[in-house]
């Protein structure tokens, strides 16, 4: 199994060596991995790279990729694509050169993605997991972008910490699925879209407790200098897309719903006025909404994932078969609300039902099962 480090440096002399050691003395116990050490620097103009190379000359796993300076983010994308494409990578493990994630917890994220776990991130937010030595800066840069932005405004959910770099990632077909050339990140703000392009493939992700320490020399890049606002406007930029990726189909369910609603208010009404029992009316109007459900999802909601003509009819009567659950669900509410409260109260429970029933069980069985949302292998 050949595990590929992925380390962005800039300006790290008195770190990447260290790194390099540290990274190669932890794996010698751990015999069956093979380890490459993927080193992408800014040409850093402290000389990052002179290190790396000497330490190239007694290290034949360890790789250095030059680049101008562009931000973490473009150094991740480039590194994470030549540890794919070009070293064969079958596990990608990104840290930084500054042991504030320390190096040796590495095998405890491996030993995730033995287990079966597709993504393992190093968590400070799990039990057992902290943060030592940040300062109130710092600590507000960091609830803002990952409690604020990552969770509340992207709904990435996945995992609690969304920020850092160190993780364990398979490839085969998780990572070697995620477009990486579509990614555009030039700052921080690649950690979480790299985390919600991952989410896109089905991935299974854990968090694995560690402590995050202070840096052991030089000076952190990331804070306030000349890229701070770019990567902060970045950063709410991204999590605003993400959010809107995610929740674009679901309005769209919303109002094709809502034309359905229409459509079975008016058959039912009907039906009821021609003193048809309200508790069929309701289902026979529901299926009205039915095929006013497919047909519209099918063209607009799911369109991206459009039924092809050869499964129409299957799909159709697939779709039937969870819409009667749907029925099913309103013509009990319906047939026992207005059972107590008189024929008159047949609307109210009619909504009832659809609102806290019908819309979240059938958005979950659509995407689930009528227009697969990930289709596997
Ligand atoms: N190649 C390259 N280019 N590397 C960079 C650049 C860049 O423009 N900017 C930073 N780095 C490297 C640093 O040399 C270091 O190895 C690593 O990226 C992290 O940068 P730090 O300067 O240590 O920043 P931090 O301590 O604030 O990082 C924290 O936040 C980041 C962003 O959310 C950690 O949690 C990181 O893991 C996290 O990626
Ligand atoms: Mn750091």
């Amino acid at each position: 199994m050949r595990i590929v480090h992925i380390i962005p440096t800039y300006n790290e002399k008195e770190n990447i060596g260290k790194m390099i050691d540290m990274i190669n003395s932890v794996g010698k116990k751990y015999p069956k991995w093979e380890n490459m050490i993927l080193v992408v620097d800014d040409h850093s103009p402290d000389g990052t790279a002179n290190v790396a190379k000497k330490y190239m000359e007694k290290n034949k796993n360890v790789i250095l990729l030059l680049k101008k300076k562009e931000g973490l983010g473009k150094a991740l994308i480039l590194g994470y694509k030549y540890a794919m494409t070009k070293l064969g990578a079958d596990i990608v493990i990104p840290n930084d050169a500054d042991f504030q994630w320390d190096p040796a917890d590495y095998p405890k994220l491996v030993k995730k993605i033995d287990e079966g776990y597709d993504v393992a991130v190093a968590s400070r937010h799990v039990s057992g997991g902290k943060v030592l030595g940040w300062n109130w800066f710092r600590k507000l840069n960091h609830d803002v972008s990952n409690t604020l932005l990552a969770w509340f405004v992207a709904g990435v959910r996945e995992v609690k910490d969304h920020a850092g770099n160190f993780k364990a990632i398979r490839v085969k077909k998780i990572l070697d699925k995620v477009d990486l050339d579509r990614m555009k990140n030039a700052g921080f703000s690649f950690q979480l879209q790299i985390l919600y392009e991952l989410s896109k493939t089905e991935a299974k992700f854990c968090e694995v407790p560690v402590v995050f320490k202070e840096r052991r020399f030089g000076k952190s890049k990331i804070g306030f200098n000349r890229y701070y606002f770019r990567d902060i406007v970045e950063y709410v930029n991204n999590s605003i897309s993400i959010r809107l990726e995610r929740s674009a189909s679901f309005f769209k369910y919303v109002i094709v719903g809502g034309i359905g609603f229409l459509i079975q208010t008016f058959v039912s009404k009907i039906l009821i006025l021609s003193s048809l029992n309200p508790g069929v009316s309701v289902s026979v109007g529901a299926e009205g909404a039915i095929i006013s459900n497919f047909i519209l999802n099918n063209l607009w909601t799911f369109s991206h994932k459009k039924i092809n003509s050869k499964r129409i009819v299957s799909k159709f009567i697939q779709f039937n078969l969870v819409s009667v659950v749907a029925i099913l669900m309103q013509g009990v509410v319906v047939g026992v609300g207005t059972h107590f409260f008189g024929v008159g109260s047949w609307f109210i429970f009619m909504v009832l039902s659809i609102v806290f029933l019908v819309i979240p069980y059938s958005y979950f069985a659509y995407s689930r099962f009528i227009w697969k949302t990930h289709i596997k292998g």
